[in-house]
Parts: C-alpha cells; sequence; structure tokens
C-alpha cells in the first residue's frame, strides 16, 4: 500500500462572491508528511485551505477529506473529522490564559493530553497562567500549534505561521512541525511565503501562482529550481510550465 492521501484536492476552482480565484487547482497531502504551498501574495494559498476547511464552497472539482468528499459539511463536521486550522492571524482567544486556549481546543478524549503538548513547547509550561494576548508573536504561535494539536486533529492546516516571526523563532518552530507530523502519523499543510524555511521542512511542494499550480515536487526538486520558484513570485512564468 502507498501513503494514504489526507487531503486530495481535485481541479478545483473557487473563490469569492462568484468569482473564481483558484482554477483547475490539484493538490494531494499525505499523513506523515509536510506539504507545502508557496506562491506571492495573493497567489491563492489561503483559498485552498478555506476551502478544505468548508468556510469557501468549491464551484467546480473537488475536496476529498480522508477519502470523504466534504460538499455540504459544514466547518464544524470537518473538524469533527480531524480538520484542524490554524488561521492567519493565530485563532485564539486573547482574553483566556495559555492553559485555558488549550482546554478550549481539547476534545474530550482526546490524544494527545494537554501536558503531552506542552512537553512539545516547554515554553509554554511555564507561561501556563499567562493571558495569550501578553505572549510574543512566537509564543502565540507555539501556543496556536498547541491549542491545533490538542483538538486531536489529522489534518493540520497552517496559515503563514512565520508571519511576523523572526527567522530564528521560525527555525525553531518549523522541525516541531515535521517531527510533529512524523511521530504522530498527520498530515500537515503549510501555508508560506518563506521558501527557504518552507523548504527544509516540507516534503512535497506546490507553488501557486494566479490560482494554478506553477510547479509542484518533492523539496529537493523544488530546491534545486528556485529560478523557477522566483519566477512565480514575481508572477512572470506561465501557470503549469
Ligand atoms: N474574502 C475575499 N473576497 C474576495 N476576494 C478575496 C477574498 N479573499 C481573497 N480574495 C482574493 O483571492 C485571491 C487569492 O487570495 P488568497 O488569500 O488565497 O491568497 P494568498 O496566496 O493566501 O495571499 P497572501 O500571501 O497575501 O495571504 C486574491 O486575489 C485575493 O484578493
Ligand atoms: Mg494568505
Amino acid at each position: 500500500m502507498g501513503p494514504r492521501p489526507a487531503i486530495e484536492v481535485e481541479d478545483l476552482t473557487a473563490g469569492y462572491h462568484g468569482m473564481a480565484v483558484l482554477r483547475g487547482l490539484s493538490i494531494t497531502a499525505h499523513f506523515g508528511a509536510v506539504t507545502a504551498l508557496l506562491g506571492a501574495n495573493g497567489a491563492g494559498k489561503t483559498t485552498p485551505l478555506l476551502t478544505i476547511a468548508g468556510f469557501v464552497r468549491p464551484m467546480a472539482g473537488r475536496v476529498l477529506v480522508m477519502g470523504q468528499p466534504i460538499e455540504r459539511r459544514a466547518p464544524h463536521e470537518l473538524v469533527r473529522m480531524g480538520l484542524s486550522l490554524v488561521p492567519e492571524g493565530r485563532g485564539l482567544v486573547y482574553e483566556l490564559t495559555v492553559s485555558e486556549n488549550l482546554r478550549l481546543h481539547t476534545r474530550r478524549g482526546a490524544k494527545p493530553l494537554v501536558g503531552d503538548v506542552l512537553d512539545l513547547f516547554p515554553a509554554l509550561r511555564q507561561l501556563a497562567s499567562r493571558r495569550a494576548g501578553l505572549l510574543s508573536g512566537g509564543e502565540q504561535q507555539m501556543l496556536a500549534l498547541a491549542c491545533a494539536i490538542v483538538s486531536g486533529g489529522r489534518v493540520l492546516l497552517i496559515d503563514e505561521m512565520s508571519h511576523g516571526l523572526a527567522p530564528v523563532v521560525v527555525e525553531r518552530l518549523l522541525p516541531t512541525v515535521r517531527a510533529v507530523a512524523q511521530e504522530r502519523d498527520l498530515a500537515v499543510v503549510l501555508v508560506e511565503q518563506q521558501v527557504d524555511a518552507a523548504l527544509r521542512v516540507a516534503d512535497f511542494v506546490y507553488v501557486l501562482n494566479r490560482g494554478q499550480v506553477a510547479l509542484a515536487g518533492t523539496a529537493q526538486e523544488i530546491g534545486g529550481r528556485t529560478d523557477v520558484v522566483e519566477a512565480s513570485y514575481l508572477g512572470v512564468t506561465e501557470p503549469g510550465r
């Protein structure tokens, strides 16, 4: 048996107010692996995450989560199926403490428990009683990841984890993401603008340009084609090249 796909996006057209921003997008993400979506601002990285999570409805094509088509499933049903979205902006309740945020996300009976997750992020343990709004950006990002993990999600959709973080913090967090994917056999879909950081942590990479896949391959393959990656960031490649 080959690797199991957690997410299959097939020929997806989706957008906002009837206007397509994704046009014929196909991506696959496997369990135990980190799949990165790269691309310039507005390339269409967040929109696939929102579609997979049930917030944006496909206009054409289909999305399978663990083999199940998601049509007509509400976001909360997808959460119950094991999807966990870490949105840009982190999605924390800033008035609550670190441990209250974690408890809010803990699925009853779900493993891993809060203690296990705090072992992954020892810095958070010391901050357990601090309000989330008073954490640094990096600490908030750790908490957002920890919340996604305690939610018992099998598929983590992480949008722009590095946003606003110092490179040294990103360098510390990304290996944790990879370790979590491998050790817990989770599928991680990581949207990133920092190409180098993403290539170091990802197994498979899609470079998006204007709502289409401009380039796809293993991190190693894509790492050898940074000329094409850069061109698509500047918006000068023809998608599909
Ligand atoms: N709620 C919305 N309503 C209308 N258009 C939108 C909406 N959200 C995004 N778009 C448009 O869809 C396109 C793709 O947006 P998307 O957010 O997926 O890009 P992105 O690659 O995540 O960008 P960024 O790096 O800036 O976060 C853009 O042209 C954007 O302007
Ligand atoms: Mg985005």
